[in-house]
C-alpha cells in the first residue's frame, strides 16, 4: 500500500495519502500566473465545480480565467469516490419536507440534468474517463427501519425518479443484506481526474485560461481585484469554487459544517463483481447529525484486477475523538464492513480521507454570495459534489447571463430554512463549533516534546496555543495553533498529517501551509517551546 510520508506543499492534493485517482493519472499543470490580467469572469478553484462553471461560461462565449492553488483536481475532486447520482444523500422524503414538492422536484431535475451533462461533455469532448451508466442500490443500515425505504420510494416517484423496491438478497455483487433495497436506474460513475483533465483541455480549446499553483487572495476583492501570486486579476464577475468558500468570513460557515469521510480500496479479480453503486441508509444512532453511511463502487484497474472502493466512517473535522476513534483507526472499521459484504475483496491497496461540506438544511449552495452582487459561490455539496458541481455550471452560467433558472431559489446561498429539522441541526452544529473554543483550557497533548514521535505533532502550552511538528529527522517546528480564520485551536490529524480546525474545517500541512479554507493564510511559525 502507498505510505503517507508528509506531503508538505499541499499542491497535489489536500491530504498526505495518495488516492487511486491521483496514482493512476498525471494531474494537469498549467503555467503560474505571472502578469496582471483582466477578464469577464474569474473562477477560483479547479475542482469539478470550478472547471464545469468555467467550461459552461466559455461555451456561452464568456472570457474566463481559472485560478487554482494546486494542480487540476488538487482538492476534494481528487479524493472523491465519484458516484454520479440523482439519489441524494439526504433523501427526497426529507427534501420534500424542507422545500416542498416543487423544491424536491427541482432537486431531482437538476441532479438528473447534471448526470446528463457529464455524459454529454464526455461524448462531445471525447473524454476517455471510464464513464459508465449503472444502477444504484440503497439498502437499510442495521439501525434503520423499512419505513425509510418506503418513504423514499414514494418521494422519488413524486419527483420523477423511477426507483423500484427489490429484495436486498437480489442485489448484484454484495452479500449478507437481507430486507428490502431501493434500485435507482441510470446512475453513473467515472474516473474523476481523467474527466477533469479532459474538461480542462476542452475549456482551454474554447479559449479559456487556467493558472495552476496560483493562490488567490479574496481579501482584495473589496478594492475591485483578486490578488494572486502577487499579481492583479480584475474580473467583472468572480465565482468562488473552493469547496469551502474562501471569500466568506462567517455567514456561509454557520450554514454548513465540514466532515471528514474515509475510503479504502481493495483489489478484486477482474469481472468478479458486476458494477453497481451501493449505499446503506446510515447509522441512525450516530453521534453526528449527518448519520454517516457506507458507500461502495467498483473501478476498472488493470488486465487482472478491478478496484472495489468503499467509503464511510465520517466524523466532524477535528472531532474524531468524540467517538473515541482516531482518524487513522477508522479504516479498520471500513475493512471489517467491506469483508462482511464483499468476500471477494482482496488486498487493500489504497486508503485516504477527504472533506465534505454538510449544509444544515440538506441542499447545497449555488448562486450569489450573500451581500455581493458580482460574486457567486458553489459550496455545501455534501456527498453529491459530482452532480452539484456540474449543475453549478448550468445555474451560474444562467445567473451571470441574466437568464431565469427554476433551480435558483432552491440553491440560493442567501436562503433561510426555518423548518424544525434544519433549526435543530443548526443548533447542534453551532454548539459543537462553539464548544471547541474551550480547547485552549485543556491540558497539552503531551507532557514533554520528546513524547512526539518523528513524523507526528502535538498541540501544547498553557493556554494550549502552540502546534509542534517533529519532522522525520527528529527536529521540532512550531506554529501558532490558533486558526487564522476565527481563532479555534487546530487539532493534529495523524492520518493525513495535517492540522485540522474543528470549527469550520480549515486545514494546514504539517509545515503550517493552508490547504483548505476558509482560512486564507498559513499558521504563523513561532519559537519552539522550552522542553
Ligand atoms: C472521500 C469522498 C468521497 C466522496 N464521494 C462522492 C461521490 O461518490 N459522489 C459525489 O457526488 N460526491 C462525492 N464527494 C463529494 C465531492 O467529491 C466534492 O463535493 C467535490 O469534489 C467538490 O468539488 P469542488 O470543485 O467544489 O471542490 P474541490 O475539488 O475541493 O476544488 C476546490 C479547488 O479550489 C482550490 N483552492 C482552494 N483555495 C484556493 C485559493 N485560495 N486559490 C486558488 N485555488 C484555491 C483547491 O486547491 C481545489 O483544487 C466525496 C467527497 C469525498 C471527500
Ligand atoms: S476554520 Fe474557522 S476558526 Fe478555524
Amino acid at each position: 500500500m502507498e505510505n503517507n510520508k508528509p506531503n508538505t506543499d499541499g499542491v497535489q492534493t489536500s491530504g498526505t495519502h495518495k488516492t487511486c485517482w491521483t496514482e493512476t493519472v498525471q494531474q494537469r499543470a498549467f503555467q503560474k500566473l505571472s502578469e496582471d490580467v483582466k477578464c469577464e469572469v474569474a473562477v477560483i478553484g479547479a475542482g469539478i465545480s470550478g472547471l464545469t462553471v468555467a467550461y459552461c461560461l466559455a461555451k456561452a462565449g464568456k472570457q474566463v480565467v481559472v485560478l487554482e492553488d494546486g494542480l487540476i483536481g488538487s482538492g476534494e475532486t481528487g479524493r472523491t469516490t465519484a458516484h454520479i447520482v440523482n439519489a441524494l444523500d439526504d433523501f427526497y422524503s426529507e427534501i420534500e419536507s424542507l422545500f416542498g414538492e416543487e423544491g424536491a422536484r427541482h432537486a431531482a431535475e437538476s441532479h438528473t440534468a447534471a448526470i446528463n451533462l457529464v455524459e454529454k461533455i464526455v461524448i462531445d469532448e471525447h473524454i476517455d474517463c471510464d464513464f459508465k451508466r449503472l444502477d444504484g442500490y440503497l439498502f437499510l443500515h442495521p439501525s434503520d427501519e423499512p419505513q425509510t425505504l418506503d418513504d423514499e420510494l414514494e418521494a422519488t416517484h413524486k419527483v420523477g425518479i423511477h426507483t423500484v423496491m427489490v429484495e436486498g438478497g437480489s442485489m448484484p455483487g454484495i452479500s449478507g443484506v437481507s430486507g428490502p433495497a431501493l434500485k435507482y436506474p441510470q446512475q453513473a460513475q467515472f474516473h474523476p481526474l481523467k474527466y477533469l483533465n479532459g474538461l480542462a483541455d476542452a475549456f482551454v480549446r474554447l479559449g479559456g485560461k487556467i493558472y495552476t499553483q496560483t493562490h488567490a487572495n479574496t481579501k482584495t476583492m473589496k478594492d475591485g481585484y483578486i490578488e494572486a501570486n502577487g499579481y492583479k486579476v480584475q474580473p467583472e464577475y468572480t465565482v468562488v469554487a473552493t469547496n469551502s468558500p474562501i471569500n466568506d468570513w462567517a455567514t456561509m460557515h454557520t450554514k454548513q459544517s465540514p466532515y471528514r469521510t474515509y475510503v479504502i480500496v481493495a483489489k478484486v479479480p477482474k469481472g468478479a463483481i458486476e458494477p453497481a453503486l451501493w449505499w446503506d441508509t446510515g447509522d441512525q444512532n450516530s453521534v453526528w447529525p449527518t448519520m454517516p453511511y457506507n458507500y461502495v463502487r467498483t473501478q476498472p484497474y488493470n488486465d487482472q484486477y478491478d478496484l472495489l472502493i468503499h467509503g464511510g466512517a465520517d466524523h466532524k473535522t477535528g472531532q474524531a475523538n468524540k467517538e473515541e476513534e482516531l482518524e487513522e483507526d477508522r479504516y479498520q472499521r471500513l475493512e471489517t464492513w467491506l469483508r462482511q459484504h464483499f468476500p471477494q475483496a482482496g488486498e487493500i491497496v489504497y486508503r485516504w480521507s477527504g472533506q465534505v461540506m454538510e449544509p444544515v438544511d440538506d441542499m447545497g449552495f449555488i448562486g450569489k454570495n450573500p451581500g455581493d452582487d458580482k460574486v457567486y459561490i458553489v459550496t455545501g455539496d455534501s456527498g453529491n459534489g459530482m452532480t452539484h458541481g456540474t449543475l453549478a455550471g448550468i445555474l451560474i452560467t444562467d445567473l451571470i447571463n441574466g437568464k431565469e433558472n427554476p433551480w435558483a431559489k432552491l440553491y440560493d446561498p442567501g436562503r433561510i430554512t426555518l423548518k424544525m429539522q434544519s433549526v435543530k441541526t443548526f443548533i447542534e452544529e453551532q454548539y459543537s463549533t462553539l464548544s471547541q473554543y474551550v480547547d485552549f483550557l485543556l491540558p497539552s497533548d503531551v507532557e514533554s516534546l520528546q513524547q512526539i514521535k518523528p513524523g507526528e505533532a502535538a498541540i501544547v502550552g498553557r493556554p494550549k496555543k502552540v502546534a509542534v511538528y517533529r519532522d522525520e529527522a527528529g527536529a521540532y517546528h512550531a506554529y501558532t495553533a490558533v486558526c487564522p480564520h476565527m481563532g479555534c485551536v487546530v487539532q493534529w490529524n495523524n492520518d493525513e498529517k495535517s492540522f485540522d480546525c474543528p470549527c469550520h474545517g480549515s486545514r494546514f500541512t504539517c509545515e503550517g501551509k493552508v490547504v483548505n479554507g476558509p482560512a486564507l493564510s498559513d499558521l504563523e511559525p513561532v519559537k519552539v517551546p522550552e522542553q
